[in-house]
């Protein structure tokens, strides 16, 4: 018999990425999304590259009774993987209490439910974002990293979350868990079939400069060139969204097969390896052969300089690693968005 995972926020950018991981892996899939940030037919995206259309229900997890007549209709789950959550920094700003009850509520009814469900496990997406802006000589960051006060409403929610589940488990939930922090999520699946979706004008930056190099947008600015950086561009770790989903694979059959006595672990996904925003529209425009049209502004209020992951932790103890370079990650993103385009979606 095949297990069934639960993804919440199943539909969305990593959520349905990993979803054709977690069915290539022969897992069953039950996705829960409101499809507040997603759009139904990304389902078609997944059936297209699997051929497994996975259970959906579209609820909104802040409702605990849906939820668990969700989980009652849909029997047999033995494991979540907890994507559903509001996400962009700016917004979480402007309204804080949209983020602590999205992103706080969403956890505390999915682990008072684990237990009646007999979960043997949650796999929990936090980030980079806790470690802040890690001191000179904690840089690569690894595990060990201080979390620093947190810049933004969306920050602390992780942050909180973490602690969360920590004070969960000490109490002795009958499960365990696995947060990953996640540096810069980038890319789509090379099929093109799924990718990530944003709604209006991109905040990020490789969404923005894929619409910048097709023409949507009329040119990326850089958010500073003074920074104390090689080139004066602020660093981060880019991480292959497809590479990045095979580790909650990992990470969940690792529970669910006991491979740890640890109820709580904590893992960096990324590359190891810092690359500046400069150096990220060469690389994409070598790629590609694509040129992105670019002018240095301002920085971005609450920009980290510079971050990047030692994920040794994540290559040793879980055996994995992420494979793909960034320009073939790069290309990716770019054929992503010419198929969105060619559907006249964007
Ligand atoms: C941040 C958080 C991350 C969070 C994410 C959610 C950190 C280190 N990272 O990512 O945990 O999950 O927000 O949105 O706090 N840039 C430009 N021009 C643009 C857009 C971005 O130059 O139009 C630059 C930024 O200054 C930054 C880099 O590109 O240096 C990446 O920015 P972005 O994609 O927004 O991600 P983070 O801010 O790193």
């Amino acid at each position: 018999m095949k297990k069934k995972i639960l993804v919440a926020g199943g539909t969305g950018y990593i959520g349905s990425h990993t979803t054709v991981e977690l069915q290539q892996a022969g897992y069953d899939v039950l996705i829960i999304d409101d499809l507040s940030n997603s759009n139904i037919e990304v389902l078609d995206g997944i059936e297209r590259i699997t051929g497994i259309r996975p259970e959906f229900v579209q609820l909104d997890l802040k409702d605990k009774e849906g939820t668990r007549k969700a989980l009652q209709e849909h029997p047999g789950v033995e494991g979540v993987i907890l994507f559903a959550a509001s996400k962009a920094v700016g917004e979480s700003v402007q309204q804080p209490l949209k983020y602590y009850r999205n992103n706080i509520t969403t956890l505390i009814n999915i682990l008072e439910l684990m237990p009646e469900f007999n979960m043997k496990g949650i796999v929990f997406s936090s980030s980079c974002t806790v470690y802040g802006q890690p001191d000179p000589e904690n840089l690569p960051v690894t595990e060990n990293a201080p979390i620093k006060p947190a810049t933004s409403p969306y920050g602390n929610t992780k942050q909180i979350n973490e602690e969360i589940i920590r004070d969960t488990i000490h109490a002795g939930a009958p499960f365990k868990s696995i947060i990953l922090r996640y540096f810069n999520p980038i890319g789509a699946h090379p099929t093109a079939e799924i990718g990530e979706l944003p709604n209006g004008v991109p905040q990020n930056l490789i969404p923005y400069l894929v619409q910048t190099a097709i023409g949507i947008r009329k040119e990326l600015s850089v958010f500073g060139d003074d920074y104390n950086t090689p080139d004066g561009s602020c660093i981060r770790d880019y991480i292959n969204v497809v590479d990045l989903a095979k580790a909650h694979v990992v990470a969940m059959n690792r529970m669910l097969e006991n491979k740890s006595d640890d109820k709580m672990e904590i893992f960096n996904l990324g590359t190891g390896r810092g690359v500046s925003v400069l150096e990220l529209v060469n690389t994409f425009e070598k790629a590609t052969g694509v040129k992105v049209p670019h002018k240095i502004v301002g920085r971005r209020e609450g920009d980290i300089e510079q971050v990047w992951a030692n994920p040794e932790k994540a290559n040793n103890v879980l055996g994995w690693k992420a494979e793909e370079s960034l320009e073939d990650t790069l290309k990716s993103a770019w054929n992503w968005q010419l198929k969105l385009r060619e559907r006249g979606i964007q």
